[in-house]
């Protein structure tokens, strides 16, 4: 099987507001221009989704509820976003699991509600810095993807993003040894839930990843893309991560 299209994917986190909608059209513009050799997806507040959609950035969200609809103020379904046009949602982020007490198990069930819907789940795991302090990093990552990727999932509506906590927002990045070593544990365990089908399901890295760093990241094997908090809220600094993979 051929490796998959890569996907660069930007995470808003809790910032963009309706202004924002210069930079997705700057965005825009940049790959009309020079081209882009990777699917890329920016995925902003819930607020702004409907607002950014259909400027020829593909647009997804970076939560849904596990239900459909129903008493559950402040939350947002699959359903609603994919009545937004969204075809993607990240699901289990480190933010959520530690700021909302978000288990495997919740993980689980909110990819599940997306890819009921028809969307595709990324679904995030990562150590933390005692965790890897302590041996535990591929313990840890093993764990959390055998419990957080539903029955139901197939290859096409999975991807997975490994995101060492301790690198999140810190300028701190793994050693290329130590991307290419959790990579290959998550592949083999993907081609063990999905049998051949597991090389098709992009595993991308994310932490601190900007565009001075994301050729070397970005060319570790079974690397396939980059979810990009930071760098991805500057349609410049974006783009010259996707340029990678001209
Ligand atoms: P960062 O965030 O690129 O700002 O480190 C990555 C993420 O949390 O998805």
């Amino acid at each position: 099987m051929t490796e998959p299209k890569a996907l660069v994917a930007g995470n808003w986190k809790m910032n963009g507001l309706t202004a924002s909608k210069q930079e997705i059209e700057k965005l825009n513009s940049m790959i009309s221009e020079n081209g882009a050799n990777c699917d890329v997806l920016i995925c902003p507040p819930a607020t702004i989704i409907g607002l950014l959609s259909g400027n020829g950035i593909e647009i997804g969200a970076q939560d849904c509820h596990m239900k459909v609809s129903g008493a559950h103020t402040g939350d947002i379904s699959a359903l609603m976003l994919k009545d937004l046009g969204c075809h993607y949602v990240i699901v289990g982020h480190s933010e959520r699991r530690s700021d909302h007490g978000e288990s495997n198990d919740m993980v689980k069930s909110k990819a599940a509600a997306a890819q009921e819907q028809g969307l595709t789940a990324i679904i995030c795991v990562g150590e933390t810095d005692d965790e890897r302090e302590n041996g535990e990093a591929l313990d840890v990552v093993t764990s959390q993807i055998k419990e957080s990727i539903p029955e139901e999932a197939v290859a096409k509506n999975t991807v997975v993003a490994y995101e060492p906590v301790w690198a999140i927002g810190t300028g701190k990045t793994p050693t290329v040894d130590d991307v290419a070593e959790v990579h290959s544990v998550i592949r083999n365990l993907l081609m063990d839930r999905f049998g051949d089908e597991g090389a098709s399901v992009r595993i991308l890295y994310g932490g601190s990843v900007k565009a001075s760093n994301a050729h070397e990241l970005m060319s570790v094997s079974n690397v396939n893309g980059a979810l990009v908090g930071g760098a991805s809220l500057k349609a410049e600094d974006f783009y010259g991560i996707i340029a990678t993979y001209q």
